[in-house]
Order: C-alpha cells, then structure tokens, then sequence
C-alpha cells in the first residue's frame, strides 16, 4: 500500500472568470495560518485538560490528536492498546457471526458506511464468506425508524429462530455516543430482543455477541453493563459524533470489515504533520479552506459540489455533508455541501450544474489508479451500438474522458472548478482524507467565527419527538 499524499489543485477556481485574483489565496495566508493557529491552540487546550472560556464551548477538539494518541499507544502498549482490543473483538466476532449489525445513526455510523464502500469489495455482502476474507457480512440499522426496513433485516436474521451454524449466526455493534438517541435505542432494544431468542437466552452468549461504542457514562452505558458485554469500547471524551470516526466508532466495524485501521490511523497522522507544516499554497486543508471560503464570500458560491467519479466515494461524501452542515451550518450561516456521483449524477444533475445558478464551487473527487485490471469494451460481432471502434478503450480510460470531458465543458462557461486527488482508494488515503476534511472543517469555523462543535439545532425535534411520544 503506497503511502502518498493526497493533493488539492485550485487551478480551474484561480483563474480572471471567476473574478478571484491569482493570488487570492496569498491574500488570504495569515488569516488562514492564525485560523490554523487557533486549531492547534484548541488541541492543546483540550489535552491539557484546561476549561475552554464560554465562546469556546463545546470544545470537541479531541479527534484533532487522537490518530497519533492511539498509534503511539498501541507501539507502548501493544496487545493491551485500545487499538490491538479494537483489532481482537473484531477478529473474534469475525470467528463467530457471518453478520454483524451496526446500529447507529448520524455520524455514529456514516464513516463506517464510508469505509464499507470505499474500501471493501463493492458487492462485499453478496460474496460467500471466504470470498469475504471470512469476515462477516456488514447491516447498518438504527439509523432510522423505518418499519419495513427493519422487518426486512429481521427477516435475514432468521427473526429470532436459533442458529445452527456460523453463516446463521449474527452480532450487534450498537454505536451511540450519548447512548440516548431514539432512533438507535429502539433499533437496538427490538433487534436485540431477537438476538437473545436466537441464543435460547443464553445471558452469556448474548453478552459475548453485543459490542457497544458509547460515552462512559448514560443509558447505553448502563443497559451494556445490565447485559454484561465484557467488551464495550469508548467515544473519548471531546471527540463529537461527527468526528469519531477514527475512534472505536468507526475503526470497530472498519476492523470487523477486515480493514487496516492501523493504515486508517497512520494516513490521518500524516495528514496532520503536512497541516501542521505546509504553507499556504501547499498545505491541502488551507488552500482547500481558502478556496471555498473566498468562492463563497466573494462570488456568492454557497454551494459545494463534492464531485465524486465513480461509485465507491459517495458515502464518503455524505458523511462529509454531514460534518459540514452540523459543524457550520449555524447562525443563519454555513455553506450547503452536495454530493454527487458521476457519472451517474451527470444524467442527473448535470444540467442544473452545468446551467443553473453561479451559486457553486465545485470539488472533483480523483482516484488515480484502480484497484482491479481494467476491462476493456471489447470487439463485437453484433456492432449495432457501434461501439468497436472504441473497443480497446478500458473503463478508466471512459471514466477519465468523462471527467476531463465535464471539466471541460464547465470550464467553458465559467464553472468553478478543484481538484481532490487520491493516489489510490485504501484505508491510508481514507484517513488521510477524513482528517484533511475535518480539520478544514474547524479550520473554517475558526476562520469565520462559528463554532463548528455541537449541534444545537438538532435538540428541537428530539425534545418535540419525545414530548409527543410520552405526552
Ligand atoms: O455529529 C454528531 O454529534 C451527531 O451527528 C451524532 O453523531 C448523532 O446525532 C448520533 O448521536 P449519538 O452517537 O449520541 O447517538
């Protein structure tokens, strides 16, 4: 697994059209380094255990430091790190359940989906179970309070009957930092309840095949305590839901999945040191926080396109949807993230990108090489569709003729557009790439003044919810 750096290319935004000055971002260095500045203060402040002042809070500036805290931990501490016992329980419910369900909602569970996606196999639950590298099949629940959505997953659990054998056999992995989230609670209390019949109520059994992530203390807590899980793992203290997903709440079931979460850890980490580093002009979490900062305050584009090619990258968009809108999406402010898969969001949206409002920056998402052998269109007997002539051309070769294709045609009518290139697709350049957008994330925050930590707005249709279910 190589371990290059993503890169960011503002070039198609720096360019007279688009009425930003070539050195607009330049312009904007010292404002950007002393946001930078404020993000490391932050850091600091919350490791060293101080009381942020009243503007500050909440200071949820843990997940900042937490790639490099548990690496170095689990180099000191190895089989008893948190990330070695991550490493174990994932292994040993892969030994012992073909289908593990991940209940959680938010971003209790939108990294592990991103993970899932982008990392795993793209039909890696219909695989047989070597095919899957013997680890089980992945079910994201809780996430919701659709009836016949969860009706529907009973139903592949065998609803309640008793398992005969491994691939029969299922687990729970129920994520909820508050441990109070209704959503997941009920999810989990129903599932559960078919959980414990298929093990004839055997307390132990059921104990041994439900995994919580969740805060130290709350009603999550208690209940695992109450079920005597022996293995519960924590969401730090100071690490929000929408930046945990390089803790237990994403590196469990990213382990589970059988990913490198040590690879995942080691790209967020040296995304960190290239932050901390790089001038502006080279650091990809301060030119990309430049570029959407300025194309939003000086052209009115408040709406960013996260532009994937390709299928595996979308719920990593919209995990990232997610942390932008939460984190600033406040005070009657905060830029609209949407994300978009092409090609398939070409026969979509791309009129509307193409020609509708000059509200939008948009972002590419590249991948630089795939995986797999690329497969070729191929020489046909029946050429109606006239497609031989293009017989030699591969798939990539038409995914980057379309994008080169697109930018082309936005570049000449004035679309704003960047790049965000990963070298590959792995679990080093996912990390890299989670860090590097949730650093420009408070980054941005910092630089505009909103505090990109709690989710305030969020509380209304829970308490309205709950009043009207016990009123
Ligand atoms: O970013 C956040 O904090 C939220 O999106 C939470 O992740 C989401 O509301 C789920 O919360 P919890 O993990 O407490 O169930």
């Amino acid at each position: 697994m190589s371990n290059e750096l993503i890169s960011y290319d503002p070039a198609g935004v720096l360019l007279p059209e688009h009425g930003l000055a070539p050195d607009a971002l330049g312009q904007l260095a010292s404002k950007l380094e002393a946001a930078r500045t404020e993000v490391f203060d932050d850091a600091r402040l919350f490791a060293s255990g101080g009381e942020a002042p009243a503007e500050k809070q909440p200071l949820d500036a843990g997940f900042h430091g937490l790639p490099e805290r548990l690496l170095d931990e689990y180099r000191e501490q190895g089989s008893a790190s948190e990330v070695a016992r991550i490493q174990a329980t994932a292994d040993r419910l892969a030994g012992v359940v073909d289908r593990a369900v991940v209940l959680g909602i938010g971003g209790s569970y939108m990294g592990a989906r991103a993970l899932l996606e982008a990392c795993c196999h793209p039909y890696f639950n219909e695989l047989p179970r070597a095919a899957r590298g013997n680890r089980p099949r992945i079910s994201f629940e809780g996430n919701n309070v659709d009836n016949d959505a969860v009706q529907g997953l009973l139903d592949l659990v065998g609803r309640g009957a008793a398992a005969k054998s491994l691939e029969e056999r299922w687990g729970i992995v129920v994520i909820s930092k508050s441990g109070g989230t209704l959503e997941t609670a009920a999810a989990f209390r129903i599932l559960l309840r078919h959980l414990q019949e298929s093990c004839g109520n055997d307390d132990a059994q059921v104990a041994n095949l439900v995994v919580p992530v969740t805060g130290s203390s709350g009603k999550l807590f208690d209940l695992a305590r109450g079920l005597g899980c022996q293995e519960l793992y924590p969401v730090p203290d100071g690490v929000g839901g929408r930046f945990s997903v390089l803790s237990a709440v994403g590196l469990l079931p990213a382990a589970i999945m059988g990913l490198d979460i040590v690879k995942l850890l080691e790209g967020a980490a040296a995304m960190n040191e290239h932050f901390r580093q790089q001038p502006v002009g080279e650091n990809v979490v301060l030119d990309y926080t430049g570029i959407c900062h300025l194309m939003e305050v000086e052209r009115g584009c408040d709406v960013r396109l996260l532009s994937t090619w390709g299928k595996r990258l979308e719920s990593v968009g919209l995990w990232y949807d997610q942390l932008l809108s939460e984190s600033l999406g406040k005070q009657e402010r905060g830029a609209m993230p949407l994300t978009v898969v092409n090609t398939r969001d070409l026969h979509s949206r791309g009129q509307q990108h193409q020609e509708g409002k000059r509200d939008k920056l948009i972002t590419n998402i590249t991948i630089g090489s795939c995986e797999r052998e690329p497969l070729a269109i191929g020489v046909s007997e029946q050429d109606h569709d006239q497609l031989n002539s293009l017989a030699e051309k591969t798939l990539p070769e038409v995914l980057r003729a379309a994008t080169q294709g697109t930018n082309q045609a936005y570049r000449e009518d004035n679309r704003p557009t960047a790049e965000l290139h990963l070298p590959q697709l792995n679990e080093h350049t996912l990390g890299q790439l989670f860090q590097m957008l949730m650093l420009a994330t408070v980054v941005e925050g910092r630089l505009i003044g909103i505090n990109p930590y709690g989710q305030p707005g969020v509380e209304a249709y829970k308490k309205n919810m709950n009043a009207i279910l016990r009123g």
